[in-house]
């Protein structure tokens, strides 16, 4: 099924790339000059920089200032041949990411950890290979140590799509607990979802969504009560709560130091300024970790193991991921985080002085808003027609912006704020006017849900198409 609104957005996306570059869909016979490649390669690049790079994008860019990209690119460059799988020709890629977990683990409470238990962890491609992992690992100890053929997550609604990938990928059942007023997990839904199959209790710190953060405090005394895991999606947060923490910010408790919370996982390459393909996932204790490896003693290719899912691995994103650590330091993310917070006050502000509109819940950095006189997703589209790039959420229908380094740029949170009032005053003058998003997010309210995920498989099949 292809809904021709969905199509024509696609082909609105694609449509000027096509045109304006050579396409390949087969080997060329003769292998273009390298400088006619990186020509082509500069071209597509920069004809996409702009708009993230002068904020115009919701996440998706965390720090991007040029000379730190440089920076990356050249870590990336001196490693680029680098696999940890083989660590007898890149011991270097064992210490980085050695170094990566030991610097996230001590960031996120991990010294207050019992020494019998310490928090340990591995390094991986992103948030979610993160959680699949962690899923993985509490799926396997579960049967392992308590015998639970049929293991199953607790999972607030608000948690990212990546638990529900877990879930159908690893063939875990996956309870969804609903939200409260604020947008956080409900804990008397969530107390009432544990049962003898529980195997890990889920929170988020803060959620993508709304970008509130769980009770995890109670969440974890929860899951130590009954004595279940209790994983903290800290994919956003991580590299953001402990600044925002320490500059007085009103965050709760979320990390290692409650001691029912048995993992996490924290993005280095969200708001740990790495380059794209990196992230991190922690254990309290090395048994759940193992139940995270593979390793195998009977296979004619040797002796084999791999800590992650893939197998090869990118030992150059590892040197990248540790040289943003390791160069920006606590007072770098302390000064990203004031500046992130100080743009996030103008922008909740903002949306809170514009008529119609409403912030979800109590959020900090990652701002999302709806509106009972426009149609949100009518006002998305007019944010796209001036350049924006922002999240549509759904349940209730809203639109998020997730503040990033690139909107603390001087005027970046003050125009974002002029346009969503320019956006919301056109939607109300042409309510009719529906093109873009809106229609896709109107249809998906309608139709069901295997409907909706063929709609979103025609999509990624137009994205493989030359
Ligand atoms: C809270 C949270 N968890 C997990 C993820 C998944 O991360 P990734 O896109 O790196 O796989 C995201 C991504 O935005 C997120 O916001």
């Amino acid at each position: 099924m292809d809904p021709p609104e969905l199509m024509a957005a696609i082909e609105r996306q694609l449509k000027p790339y096509r045109e304006a570059f050579p396409t390949f869909d087969r080997l060329p016979e003769e292998g273009r000059a390298r400088e006619e490649v990186l020509d082509l390669l500069a071209r597509l690049s920069a004809a996409e920089e702009g708009r993230w790079r002068s904020g115009y994008a919701s996440g998706a860019v965390y720090q991007g200032d040029r000379e730190h990209v440089e920076f990356l690119n050249a870590a990336y460059a001196l490693h680029s041949q680098s696999n940890p799988l083989h660590a007898d020709l890149w011991p270097s890629a064992a210490k980085f990411e050695a170094e990566i977990v030991a610097m996230a683990a001590d960031l996120l409470g991990g010294a207050h950890a019992d020494p019998a238990r310490p928090v340990v962890g591995t390094a991986s491609s992103g948030g979610t290979e993160s959680i699949l992992l962690a899923m993985k690992a509490y799926r396997d100890h579960a049967r392992a140590r308590r015998g639970i053929e049929r293991p199953s997550m607790v999972v607030p609604e608000t948690a990212h799509a990546a638990f529900d990938k877990a879930a159908q990928y690893l063939g875990i059942r996956k309870v969804t607990v609903p939200i409260d007023a604020g947008f956080r997990a409900d804990l008397d839904a969530v107390r009432a979802a544990i049962d003898g199959d529980t195997a890990v209790i889920v929170g988020s710190a803060p959620s993508f969504p709304h970008g509130v953060i769980d009770p995890i405090a109670e969440l974890a005394a929860l899951a130590g009560e009954h004595g279940v895991g209790c994983h903290v999606d800290a994919c956003l947060g991580g590299f953001v709560l402990p600044f925002a923490e320490a500059l007085g910010a009103p965050v709760p408790p979320f990390d290692f130091r409650l001691p029912g919370v048995t993992s996490m996982s924290a993005d280095t390459h969200k708001y740990g300024y790495a380059a794209k393909g990196s992230s991190v996932v922690l254990y309290r204790g090395n048994d759940l970790r193992h139940h995270q490896y593979y390793a195998t003693a009977d296979w004619p290719g040797g002796l084999y193991f791999s800590p992650t899912f893939a197998g090869s691995r990118p030992g150059a994103l590892s040197a990248a991921a540790w040289a943003a650590m390791v160069a920006t330091g606590r007072r770098g993310y302390l000064e990203a985080a004031r500046a992130i917070l100080d743009a996030a006050a103008t922008v909740r502000e903002g949306i809170a002085a514009v008529p119609g509109l409403r912030i979800l819940g109590d959020p900090l950095w990652v701002i999302a808003f709806a509106s009972d006189e426009v149609n949100v997703y009518q006002v998305m589209d007019r944010m796209a027609e001036r350049g924006w790039s922002l999240n549509g959420l759904q349940r209730p229908p809203a639109v998020h912006l997730a503040i990033t380094l690139r909107h603390t740029q001087p005027g970046v949170a003050e125009r974002f704020v002029r346009d969503l009032r320019a956006a919301v005053e056109e939607v109300r003058a042409n309510p009719a006017d529906a093109s873009g998003m809106a229609p896709v997010y109107g249809l998906a309210a309608m139709l069901p849900g295997e409907a909706v995920r063929e709609m979103l498989w025609a999509y990624m099949d137009a994205m493989f198409t030359p």
